[in-house]
């Protein structure tokens, strides 16, 4: 092998809010993050502009924040874990404010606290409007920095998990020469982030294509609520990749959606207006700009020429978009956002594989359901990266000592070619429109057969190219979940069977065997209609 690992090193993969957050817990202990971007690149993190949801305001209580949760997640949300996620949200945003994470505050000193989308408080805490991912990141890899005993590899892509007898014993990490790298481990926090990429349109960097979902389900991890992707409904409709976010936040602040002729189509659709549960407004904008009507966030007059103080990135993004948010109301699209999906997780990270936690969006908590509550997504992150970091260090099975704290050599060989090429790029193109067409905000059998159709052609097409492979794997599990729930709920919206049914008011857990024997019946199907 290519490295000296310890058996024992706990072995990090992602650099986001989740992966740093169980670094810094586990201080003292040795521990190394590998990262495919550099530190504070490539992680959605930096890019959340909302915030992080804490039942911190005088009478709000963690208790509401847990119903709010719930209500969001349209009936399959795990309650214990929303219970978990709101009540240790206070002690978290204490640690991040520990880390120097500079959170907005009053005149008197108190933190500022916004409103967002289905919460029945003001409970987001922010920073300069619309930084806090990017404010919260500063200040965790200042952080890091400091630490000794956190070593990250920078440029380095895990794409496989090593296995014996359903344990961990490794990672196989990628860099883009085809550099091989294998960090030998029993302790693997998966921490990578989700699935955006594989759609065209994405509020996601594009590192977030799903690829450790995909390993952890080769390695034989059990998965979760794959059929759920949030699609935020005000995405900046300028043609960019990825697409740059509006934040919820505004219409918090009281933005309207408009459509060409100047009417609020979101007030006759829901008594919560433009505030109403994300997927119903992510829907309503897709129908106007489906219908010609166009959709559009209009900031003029409840925020009007405070927007680049009060929201300096969007600001930013709307110039660079030349847009002038102060006198013209911004073209708006929905754009996958979020994965409530992922790999099965317990209360403390623990996935089905042993020496395997997930944390982060990676993980499937149970704590989002259908749909995700705003702000929930920063805040599931460390709330659950605490967890995972509390029980590896219960598991001591990795020592503290100084001796033991010092760096590892890395040695490093050339193997085989993973370099993404122009042909790999334009299958690329093709699933992700595949994905947006019909494994998007609407679907139904047809479209989602059609859909599996073709990326099994290119999965079989890719299967020795790994990170294709990895995507495909991801985007094919994703579009057979989303055929196998035959009702609409929350963020999975299907023509065909428009209403929720009570006989789906259940997660849904799937393996890759389980997947793929799916697969074998839906494409030998007639049509896709049986199953
Ligand atoms: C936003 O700022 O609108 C996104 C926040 C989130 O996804 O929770």
């Amino acid at each position: 092998m290519s490295s000296n690992w310890q058996q024992n090193e706990i072995v990090i993969v992602g650099a986001g809010l989740a992966g740093l957050f169980v670094a810094l817990k586990l201080s003292p202990a040795p521990v190394t993050i590998v990262t495919s971007a550099p530190l504070g690149k490539g992680a959605s993190s930096s890019w959340a502009q909302g915030g992080i949801a804490a039942a911190i305001e005088k009478g709000d209580t963690a208790f509401a924040h847990a119903m709010d949760t719930i209500a969001a997640g349209a009936g399959i949300v795990n309650a214990h874990i929303a219970h978990i996620l709101t009540s240790q949200a206070a002690l978290r945003v204490q640690d991040l404010l520990s880390y120097g994470t500079p959170f907005d505050r009053n005149l008197e000193g108190d933190l500022l606290l916004s409103r967002e989308a289905a919460h029945s408080a003001r409970r987001v805490v922010r920073v300069k409007g619309d930084k806090a991912g990017w404010a919260i990141m500063k200040a965790l890899i200042s952080a890091v920095r400091t630490k000794p005993n956190i070593q990250v590899i920078e440029g380095y892509t895990a794409k496989k998990l090593a296995t014996k007898k359903n344990a961990i014993t490794g990672v196989h990490c990628w860099a883009g020469k085809g550099q091989h790298l294998f960090l030998r481990s029993r302790n693997v926090v998966l921490a990578a982030g989700g699935v955006g990429a594989l759609y065209k349109i994405t509020t996601n960097p594009e590192q977030a294509n799903g690829e450790a979902l995909a390993m952890a389900a080769k390695a034989g991890a059990i998965l979760a609520d794959t059929e759920f992707v949030q699609f935020h409904p005000t995405a900046i409709n300028a043609n960019a990749d990825p697409a740059p976010l509006a934040t919820e936040a505004l219409r918090g602040d009281g933005a309207t959606l408009i459509n060409k002729n100047g009417t609020r189509f979101m007030a006759p659709l829901h008594d919560d207006g433009e505030l109403a549960p994300r997927d119903i407004v992510a829907r309503a904008v897709f129908h106007e700009n489906r219908e010609g009507r166009g959709a559009f966030l209009d900031c003029r007059e409840v925020i009007g020429a405070d927007f680049q103080e009060l929201f300096p990135s969007v600001y930013k993004k709307c110039h660079d978009a030349g847009i002038d948010p102060i006198t013209q109301p911004i073209p708006v699209a929905p754009a996958a956002h979020f994965h409530m999906g992922g790999i099965h997780t317990d209360a403390y990270g623990r996935t089905t594989l042993n020496g395997l936690w997930a944390c982060g969006e990676v993980a499937s908590t149970g704590a989002h359901g259908a749909n995700r509550l705003a702000s929930n997504s920063l805040l599931e992150a460390v709330v659950f990266a605490g967890r995972v970091a509390e029980d590896l260090g219960k598991n001591s099975l990795f020592s503290t000592s100084s001796k033991q704290n010092k760096k590892m050599k890395i040695e490093i060989e050339e193997t085989i070619e993973t370099v993404i090429l122009s042909t790999h790029r334009k299958d690329i193109k093709e699933m992700r429109e595949l994905m947006d067409r019909y494994v998007g905000i609407e679907r139904n059998a047809k479209g989602l057969r059609n859909a599996l159709e073709r990326l099994t052609q290119m999965a079989d097409k890719h299967q020795d190219h790994l990170t294709l492979s990895n995507m495909l794997t991801t985007a094919r599990i994703i579009t057979i979940s989303a055929f196998m729930r035959k009702e609409s709920r929350g963020g999975h919206y299907r023509t065909d069977y428009d209403q929720t049914d009570i006989k789906w008011a259940h997660r849904s857990f799937i393996s890759l065997e389980q997947a793929e024997q799916t697969a074998c019946n839906i494409l030998n199907s007639d049509k896709g209609q049986a199953q």
